[in-house]
């Protein structure tokens, strides 16, 4: 069974408080914090204030995803404002195991992104420092896209890697997540199913999770 990582990106943000009440009452294991910051990718999201208002009503862990460059320079902020996982974008990181390391030492677990483009390969030197890999199933920037395919390989491919190694992290998969690709996602071994537009734009967001979780 999958644990489902609703995106936040995706809520009411006049209703926030609201929004993560549901998701609280939902059997939704984590919270996806965007952070977008207009360098990374083409869109700006949200910051620091709203990450740690998201906090201060939450009871599920904050899965925060730093689609921004140079994350280095925000890690010890948004652990502060509430992460308990935080992952970084391979392509925004020349010195990834000292940025690990860094998580790490903040008390967060650290997790690694990958843009669709980029082989699972890259990360073979990585991979048992990290608690999380989280392979981009869209371009990151903006919600509600159309899940790419060529994902379902990459999953494979990483799923095997952790197997013939023994490592321990989880995988998770982010973007245009719905319930026709979710059982192949968890079949191919995703743990962590992030959905955003699928979830809130849903009659039944809570229903739609336990649905998703499932599949
Ligand atoms: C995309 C974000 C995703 C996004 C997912 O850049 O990283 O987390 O919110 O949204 P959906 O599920 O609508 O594709
Ligand atoms: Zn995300």
């Amino acid at each position: 069974m999958a644990e489902i990582a609703p995106s936040i990106l995706a809520a009411d943000f006049a209703n926030l408080q609201r929004d993560v009440e549901m998701l609280n009452a939902s059997t939704a294991g984590y919270i996806h914090v965007d952070i977008m910051d207009g360098m990374f990718v083409p869109n700006i999201s949200f910051g620091l204030p709203v990450c740690e208002a998201i906090h201060r009503h939450a009871q599920k862990p904050l899965d925060v995803h730093l689609m921004i460059e140079q994350p280095d320079r925000y890690l010890e902020a948004f652990r502060n404002a509430g992460a308990a996982t935080l992952t970084v974008h391979y392509e925004a990181c020349p010195h990834l195991h000292r940025t690990i390391q860094h998580i790490k030492e903040l008390g967060a677990l650290p997790g690694v992104a990958l843009n669709p483009h980029t082989p699972v390969e890259v990360l073979s030197e990585i991979l048992g420092d990290v608690s999380l890999v989280l392979i981009m199933s869209v371009n990151p920037g903006f919600g509600g896209q159309k899940f790419i395919e060529n994902t379902y390989k990459k999953i494979a491919k990483l799923n095997d890697l952790r197997e013939k190694f023994g490592y321990t992290f989880k995988i998770e998969v982010d973007g245009g997540v719905n319930l026709n690709n979710a059982p192949v996602l968890v079949r191919e071994g995703v743990d962590i199913l992030v959905a955003g537009s699928f979830v809130f734009s849903s009659a039944d967001p809570i229903k739609t999770i336990e649905d998703l979780r499932n599949s």
